[in-house]
């Protein structure tokens, strides 16, 4: 059945050759015809074909559905403490993620996947369509399996993080052992990506040489690659995750000029996660200086019980806006487009013929209205 969509004031394609010529390919006063949960046709309203079924907008503003490219949403526990202690002054080193381990093994199946479906429901609400779900609070092979497993119910973008942190008692080399040997093997039919949190700032997550040595084992496995990189200092991940080709390296909040000149002349995307500078009170990554060299940028939200638990694209791109150099329209490009070139999908992140149907409408007339109205909920997931 064949769903036309009107009452679209404007319309956000990321299809340059659509509309006013500009990235995002904004088209006025425009239709979208919706079959089978692909886009069927897109244009003027005054030239849109007959259909089986009718939704009308009432003159909103459509964009892509959020590409949420960076998210850890199954786990249990509440670290709410930790976030007090931190705002005043507390700093953040990973260590509270032991927390949330110990939490989320002690959940059974059905709480776990309860929570997850919640956080998925909640994001959609806020118009993110496409998200990707890691593993990391299992840190052992049954929990981290059990991690992948729930995540694949509810994203094809499944990513084993057992290189998080080295689990409280574990002999760091044994762990290593573990991730990249029986650990990788079990979990990797569940995955699409391998990802680690390359931070030698942190004496829980991994140095340059052993996230390599993550990385090699999880391509022999037939994984892509994604890095969590200079998060919390200066340091090797940005450059060894252009070096190895990853879809993206993640966070890129402590650049050097070589980082920069690395990610600008490799394929591999900067997502940056402004929550977490939010949530962490630190110093925000500088996009500006990253698309001026020539970086493809995506933003995600990273939700997580740490660092950042806000499930909310449209925050992102108000704090990437206000706080970090871009214009709403470039923010709003790396919410979607830049999203789905860190997963290196071409099906989401647009509106085009024979991509996925996944909307997002604002109760807004403009795309503006994200970074300008920060904070109210405008934006959700079109329901059809
Ligand atoms: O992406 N940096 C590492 N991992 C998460 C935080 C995990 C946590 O603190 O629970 C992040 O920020
Ligand atoms: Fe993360």
């Amino acid at each position: 059945m064949a769903t036309l969509v009107t009452g679209i004031c404007e319309l956000v394609t990321n299809d340059p050759a659509i509309g006013d010529g500009s990235p995002l390919g904004v088209l006025r006063d425009a239709a979208v015809v919706v079959e089978g949960g692909r886009v069927a046709w897109v244009g003027p309203a005054t030239d849109a074909p007959a259909a089986d079924d009718r939704c009308d907008l009432g003159g909103r503003a459509v964009v892509p559905g959020f590409v949420d490219s960076h998210s850890h949403l199954v786990f249990d526990g509440d670290r709410g403490a930790e976030f007090a202690a931190r705002m005043t002054g507390r700093p953040y080193d990973g260590g509270g993620i032991a927390t949330t381990v110990a939490a989320t093994r002690a959940a059974d199946d059905d709480r776990l996947r309860a929570l997850l479906g919640e956080r998925v429901a909640e994001m959609r609400r806020q118009g993110t369509t496409t998200v990707e779900v890691k593993s990391g609070y299992g840190l052992t092979v049954d929990d981290e399996v059990r991690a992948l497993r729930l995540a694949g119910e509810v994203t094809a973008e499944t990513t084993f993080l057992g290189a998080h942190v080295v689990p409280a008692g574990a002999d760091r080399a044994d762990y290593l052992d573990l991730v990249t040997g029986p650990m990788l093997a079990a979990c990797a039919p569940h995955a699409r990506w391998v990802d680690v949190f390359c931070e030698p700032a942190s004496r829980h997550a991994f140095d340059g040489d052993e996230a390599r040595a993550v990385l090699a084992a999880g391509r022999a496995a037939g994984l892509g690659l994604r890095v969590h990189g200079n998060q919390l200092g200066p340091g090797p991940g940005v450059r060894l995750a252009v070096e190895l080709g990853a879809a993206s390296v993640d966070h890129c909040t402590h650049l050097d000029g070589a980082d920069v000149d690395a990610l600008a002349g490799g394929d591999t995307v900067a997502t940056l996660l402004p929550g977490v500078e939010f949530s962490t009170r630190s110093p925000y990554p500088d996009a500006r200086r990253l698309l001026d060299a020539g970086a493809v940028v995506a933003l995600a939200t990273d939700c997580n019980p740490g660092t950042c638990f806000s499930s909310s694209m449209p925050l992102m791109i108000a704090l990437a806006v206000r706080e970090m150099g871009l214009t709403p329209g470039e923010a709003l490009w790396a919410a979607t487009a830049g999203g789905a070139a860190a997963l290196r999908r071409s099906d989401v992140g647009v509106v085009g013929v024979g991509g996925a149907a996944d909307l997002a409408v604002l109760d807004a007339p403009s795309h503006l209205h994200l970074a300008y109205r920060p904070g109210v909920p405008i934006a959700r997931a079109l329901e059809l």
